[in-house]
């Protein structure tokens, strides 16, 4: 297939885009670079000996998309691009409504104009709120997302549905990512986080090469194992696989389907930190703060309908997820800036 990756410049993206090549798919990326860089895309074509054609340019620009769609016959698009820093949305949420929201209604016009109907639309975990239960299905309601960055999704989710019962040649995959951490096994591509990170894992790794002092962990009052926040860490790669599954899946199911990319195993902060340290041998220095506003206690994935509809299961453990992410950040201590 010719294939659209939206924000394919960066994290998941990249992996995703170097995953389609290897399967013999053509890769167009279209990536406005506010979160990325070309060197991971030039890493993607080493690793896999294939040309990616890349468009330096953003999916809110309806004459650019129209362009694109009609220089190629796209047969499918995958959508990564968009904006994902949790207390940067609560900032900036009109920054975030318009790049998430709009630049996915804006990219579905453009595919609605050039008959091109396959989407498979990068979703979070984040849409299900606050469960009562674990773990989690895909039947389980949605709502209440914490934060404007969850809700961005839930809004796309729901914009996807309506569209596609408008009109019986859509054909959307929302897949509801938990927690994706880890590099490809190569350690030429992995996450790139600007500044301080937010997330749990690339913050371990910066404390781990001695680029911050010590990891703050939210709170050890949480009715888990430990106290600490339980989620469930899925490797980037087997992330990427999923994804090829899921286009391969919707080509021929028109309608939305909905799901879950997780392990199905939850993991404390705590025992990520013992787990990253029984992996490299690096040493985590850790103190107790307060909770972080707007954390849940604990998520994880059901994941019987993706290994079903799918066939499709992550196969890395978070030994491996730790081994890779530490082999990343050694060989690129600056990211994609060396
Ligand atoms: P990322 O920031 O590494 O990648 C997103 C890419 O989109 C970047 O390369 C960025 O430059 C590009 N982009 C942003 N706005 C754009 C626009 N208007 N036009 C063109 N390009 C644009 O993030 P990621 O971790 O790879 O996440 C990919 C997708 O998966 C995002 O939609 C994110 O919300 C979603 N997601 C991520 C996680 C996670 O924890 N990483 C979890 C659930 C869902
Ligand atoms: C994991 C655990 C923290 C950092 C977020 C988004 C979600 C999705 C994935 C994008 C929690 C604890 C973290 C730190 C800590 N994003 N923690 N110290 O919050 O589950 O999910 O990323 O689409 O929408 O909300 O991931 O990695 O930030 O946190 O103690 O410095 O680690 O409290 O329990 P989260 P995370």
């Amino acid at each position: 297939m010719n294939v659209l990756v939206t924000g394919g410049a960066g994290y998941i993206g990249s992996h995703t885009a170097l995953a389609l090549l290897e399967a013999g798919h053509s890769v167009t990326v279209l990536d406005n670079l506010t979160n990325s860089s070309t060197v991971a895309l030039q890493r993607v074509e080493a690793l896999s000996g294939r040309p990616v054609n890349f468009v330096n340019g953003d999916i809110l620009d309806s004459t650019l998309l129209d362009t694109i769609f009609s220089s190629q016959s796209i047969d499918a698009v995958l959508h990564f691009a968009g904006l994902k820093a949790v207390g940067e949305s609560a900032a900036e949420p009109l920054t975030y409504f318009i790049n998430n929201v709009t630049g996915s209604l804006t990219l579905c016009n453009a595919m609605k104009k050039a008959n091109v109907f396959n989407l498979v639309f990068s979703s979070s975990a984040t849409v299900y709120g606050e469960p009562t239960s674990m773990p989690i299905s895909e039947d389980f309601e949605t709502g209440a997302p914490t934060n404007p960055y969850g809700r961005s999704k839930l809004m796309v989710e729901e914009c996807l549905k309506d569209i596609a019962a408008s009109d019986s040649r859509w054909c959307i995959a929302l897949l509801r990512y938990f927690n994706p951490v880890g590099a490809h096994s190569s350690g030429m591509i992995g996450e790139n986080p600007s500044g301080l990170p937010n997330n749990l894992l690339p913050f371990i790794s910066k404390v781990a090469a001695g680029k911050l002092k010590e990891l703050c962990v939210f709170g050890d009052d949480y009715p888990t194992v430990d106290g600490t926040g339980m989620r469930d860490y899925i490797h980037v790669v087997d992330l990427a696989d999923g994804h090829l599954k899921a286009l391969n899946r919707i080509v021929k199911s028109p309608g939305v389907s909905v799901w879950n990319l997780g392990r199905g195993e939850g993991y404390t902060v705590l025992q990520m930190i013992s787990a990253f340290e029984n992996a490299t041998g690096c040493k985590i220095p850790y103190r107790v703060v307060a909770r972080r506003s707007g954390d849940i206690a604990e998520c994880w994935a059901d994941t019987y309908k993706a290994q079903v509809e799918l066939g499709w299961t992550a196969l890395r453990t978070v030994e491996d997820m730790m081994i890779d992410t530490w082999r990343w950040i050694r060989k690129n201590p600056d990211g994609y800036k060396n």
